[in-house]
This record gives structure tokens, sequence and C-alpha cells, in this order.
């Protein structure tokens, strides 16, 4: 559903990503691991269409990127980790014109709305103004937005960071029944208990590379043992580096 071909970033001499291959089945969620600093973003704003790259290709439903950009991306719904949202709209409003990016209109349109608002517990803030809304309610409004146009294929950038613990379990939630609807998901995480509890698949990048990939217990048994859990296994192939803080360059 979502193919990534040997993709490469150059920023001038600096490689951000250099040769990264994913392929996200139908129906899968595949989690996208790594420390700070190791290239998920620009992969990710390279698959939404944001950034070019320096060199690669990327597949959506069968349709090239860049040779096929409005029928790759009509494929596909697009979670950033740092949303923009017009916080004079309502979220219905927000929603109306997002939708309208996407050619729906009329009843389809707002049943639609009406259905991901209340799939996303937003159904009571539906005509309220989106700078009244929490973090947890503006990330969840941007989920609607991704999955409103029904995408094939949907790429979330950290959907974890900053929920509190009903959030996060309303979104995993989601993203399984999305899934079992046959929704390929990348999901980037930093934090491995994310990828472990909702991965049916892991890529692991580091500096700009992907460094393993396979199941949960492929991963674990890459380390020596069944038993083990993901973490040390993660530390192992980082090389220790995987939890500390690496400060944004930008
Ligand atoms: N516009 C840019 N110019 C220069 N370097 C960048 C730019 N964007 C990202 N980088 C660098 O590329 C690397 C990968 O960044 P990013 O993709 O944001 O990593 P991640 O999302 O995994 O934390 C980092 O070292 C970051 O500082
Ligand atoms: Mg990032």
């Amino acid at each position: 559903m979502i193919q990534v071909i040997d993709l490469v970033k150059h920023y001038g001499k600096f490689t951000a990503v250099g040769g990264v291959s994913l392929n996200v089945r139908p129906g899968q969620i595949q989690g996208f691991l790594g420390p700070n600093g190791a290239g998920k973003t620009t992969t990710i704003c390279i698959i939404a269409g944001l950034l070019k790259p320096t060199s690669g290709h990327v597949v959506i439903d069968g349709h090239d990127l860049a040779t096929r950009p409005e029928a790759a991306k009509a494929a596909l719904g697009f979670i950033p980790d740092r949303p923009f949202l017009y916080e004079k709209l309502t979220a219905r409003e927000f929603l109306r014109f997002h939708g309208g990016l996407y050619g729906l209109d009329g009843d389809g349109m707002d049943r639609r709305i009406a259905e991901m608002l209340e799939l996303f517990e937003l159904s009571a803030w539906a005509g309220e103004l989106v700078e009244a809304f929490s973090h947890g309610m503006k990330q969840r409004l941007v989920m609607c937005a991704a999955f409103l146009h029904r995408p094939k294929a949907v790429v979330v950038d950290e959907p974890m960071v900053g929920l509190d613990p009903r959030g996060a379990r309303l979104i995993k939630d989601v993203f399984r029944a999305m899934s079992r609807k046959g929704v390929g998901i990348l999901m980037s995480t930093h934090t491995i208990e994310v990828a472990e509890e909702m991965c049916d698949d892991i890529s692991i990048i580091l500096q700009g590379r992907i460094i393993a990939r396979g199941t949960v217990d492929e991963l674990r048994s890459l380390a020596g043992g069944q038993d083990e859990q993901l973490t040390p296994v993660f530390l192992k192939l980082t090389g220790g580096s995987g939890f500390q803080e690496i400060p944004d360059a930008l």
C-alpha cells in the first residue's frame, strides 16, 4: 500500500535519509522506530509529498508520487507530529475545508464528518472554535481529517506524544479498527512500548538507515532470547543511543 524505494535526502553535505526502503501492506500497522534525529519525520514528509527526496521513489496504492502525485495523495492520509490548524474555524468548518480539498461535498461529506467526529469522541465539540481545544483534542481532530476521505494508506508521525492514557487508548483502538478495514498504516515512534503494543511489523531506523526489521518476535530473537523485551534489543541495535534525547539541530 505504501512502498518506499531507496529514499535518499541530503541537506547540503548531511545525509538525513540514506537509502530507506519500506513496504506497508494493506491492513498492516508498521512501526517506524528510531531515536530522535534518526530521519523518521524527514521520511514521512517525503511520503506525504511535502518534501522532495534527493533520490528514490514513493509509490502509494500503485501510484508513483513523482509522476502521479494527485492519485498518490488522494490515496493517502497524513497525520503530522505538529499539526497546523486554523484556530478561528470550528471543528466542523475545519473538516469541511479539509474534505473540500479532497473533492468531498454535500450530504455525503457531512455524514462522513459526523461519523469521524463520533469515532474520535468530538461530536459535542463540532461547533466549537479550534482555539479552545486541548492538545489531545487537536490531535484527534487532525486524525478525523486524515481519515475523512477514506484513504487506503495513512502515515502518522509520533501520534502518542503528549496524549493522556484515555486519548492514547482511543487512538490505538481507532488505528486497529482502520487496519482491520484494510488501511495500511505507517507509524513513527521513538518509544518502543508503543511499537511493541501496536505494530505487526517494525522497521528500526538509525542515522538515516534501516538497521533491522521484522515482527516483535523476530526482533526479540535477534537479541538471542524469546523472553527478552524489545527494549534491550533496540538498545543493542542502536549501540545504546536509543533513548538519549538528541537535541534537534533545528
Ligand atoms: N531542513 C533541514 N536542514 C538540515 N537538517 C535537517 C533538516 N530537517 C531535518 N534535519 C536533520 O535531519 C536529521 C533527521 O531529522 P528528522 O527526520 O526530524 O528525525 P526524527 O524525526 O527521526 O527525529 C536530524 O539530524 C535533523 O537535525
Ligand atoms: Mg520526528
